[in-house]
């Protein structure tokens, strides 16, 4: 057995209700929060906003409120909240919502607990690793997507707003203090959002295990995290209301999370990222363009692992060598995405010929960590290649 080591750091509050928890689970951060969330009012229509702010009432904690959070957050509002939660002297930030409006919640905490510019962290910033600096605010995160599994991962994921990178600021102390992940919240979440997500839930599951970073603890879940993926999305897809499918899945994005947190995800991520920062496409809509495209490339580098992913989506090994069902992965990948109506290409995304070798640059400069987690050893050539064959 290879050595490794693995990072659990943050307290979750699992289940169905557990929101009542917050008062209990902030215990000791402070008086006073920044609470981020949607700009489209979703979270104030559902009620959601509303409860999370008496909650906070409760615990004795003021709020400052933000609904300014937009899909796929920028660096300059970033910025501009880094600089209300110090004007205000906030202790901790909450961020209420999926991936967005917790990344933005992680950027700003650790923006304002510098007192600088979160573009400062990232590719082309002056610290772009984050070296010697002071830890992010607490942080807190409800979270009301089966998503990104952000609620327990140390990334912020953030748009530079001058050139439209979309890299991931990392750092130890972005992992949330606490993270309530309660399915009732997900019940409302429409049917278009519940795919894309969840497909992110099955990419993060699917991708760590292909790292090569890979260890037999991201292993683990990340297998049960695909499985309860393909056991239970169709469900919540068809039927939002049903809160079993709805908690298996939420189950799935934190295990998820745990498995691209410690392991890495891979190229997919790495070159859909970009795609998303050109495009604004949704996130999951990125990695299921790419997906089928990127398993038929690279299948070789490791038929035992690719044969394991066709078999958990689905593909029945019988008759078949270890190196058929590796071949088969990319089809069982495809077979299971029409499934959510996400079989789609990356042009219908918005993404050109001419744009191809941008991305494919962009993802090696902005996101190289997860273009060298690949298996298979992948050059630019490679992901421009692995782009024209998702168009
Ligand atoms: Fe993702």
């Amino acid at each position: 057995m290879e050595p490794f080591d693995f990072r659990l750091p943050t307290r979750v509050v699992f289940g169905s209700g557990s929101v009542a928890r917050l008062p209990e689970a902030i215990s000791g951060l402070g008086r006073k929060a920044l609470l981020v969330t949607y700009r489209d009012g979703s979270m104030r229509t559902a009620g959601t906003l509303g409860k999370v702010v008496d909650l906070l009432d409760e615990a004795h904690v003021s709020v400052v409120v933000d609904e300014g959070v937009e899909p796929n957050p920028r660096s300059d509002y970033i910025d501009r909240l880094a600089r209300t939660a110090r004007k205000e002297d906030c202790s901790f930030v909450v961020g209420l919502g999926g991936g967005s409006a917790m990344d933005a919640a992680k950027a700003i905490a650790i923006a304002a607990a510098n007192d600088t510019s979160i573009l400062d962290y990232m590719p082309g910033g002056k610290n772009p690793f984050a070296e010697g600096v002071n830890d992010a605010l607490p942080i807190v995160t409800v979270t009301t997507t089966a998503g990104t599994g952000s609620e327990v991962t140390r990334i912020a994921v953030i748009i530079d707003s001058k050139n439209h990178y979309k890299p991931g600021v990392v750092h130890k102390s972005l992992y949330p203090t606490v993270s309530i992940v309660d399915p009732h919240l997900m019940l409302s979440v429409p049917k278009e959002v519940t795919a894309a997500t969840g497909i992110d839930v099955l990419f993060h599951a699917l991708e760590s295990y292909l790292s090569r970073y890979a260890n037999l603890f991201s292993d683990f879940i990340a297998q049960e995290a695909l499985r309860l993926t393909v056991a239970n999305l169709e469900t919540a897809f068809r039927d939002g209301s049903d809160l079993e499918a709805r908690t298996n899945m939420a189950w799935a994005c934190t295990l998820a999370g745990l498995s691209l947190d410690n392991a890495n995800v891979v190229a997919i991520h790495g070159i859909g990222q970009c795609i998303g920062g050109h495009t604004d496409a949704p996130h999951g809509k990125t990695m299921a363009a790419l997906g089928p495209a990127y398993l038929g490339y690279t299948y070789k580098s490791s038929p035992a692992r690719y044969a394991r992913i066709a078999q958990l989506l689905g593909t029945p090994a019988e008759g078949l060598t270890e190196a058929e069902l590796a071949e088969r992965s990319s089809a069982a990948l495809r077979e299971f995405l029409a499934k959510f109506d996400l079989d789609i290409s990356a042009s219908s995304l918005g993404v050109t010929e001419s744009m191809i070798p941008t991305i494919a640059k962009e993802a090696f400069l902005t996101l190289q960590p997860l273009m060298d987690s690949s298996l298979a050893c992948l050059d630019e050539a490679d992901a421009a290649q692995i782009l024209r064959l998702s168009m």
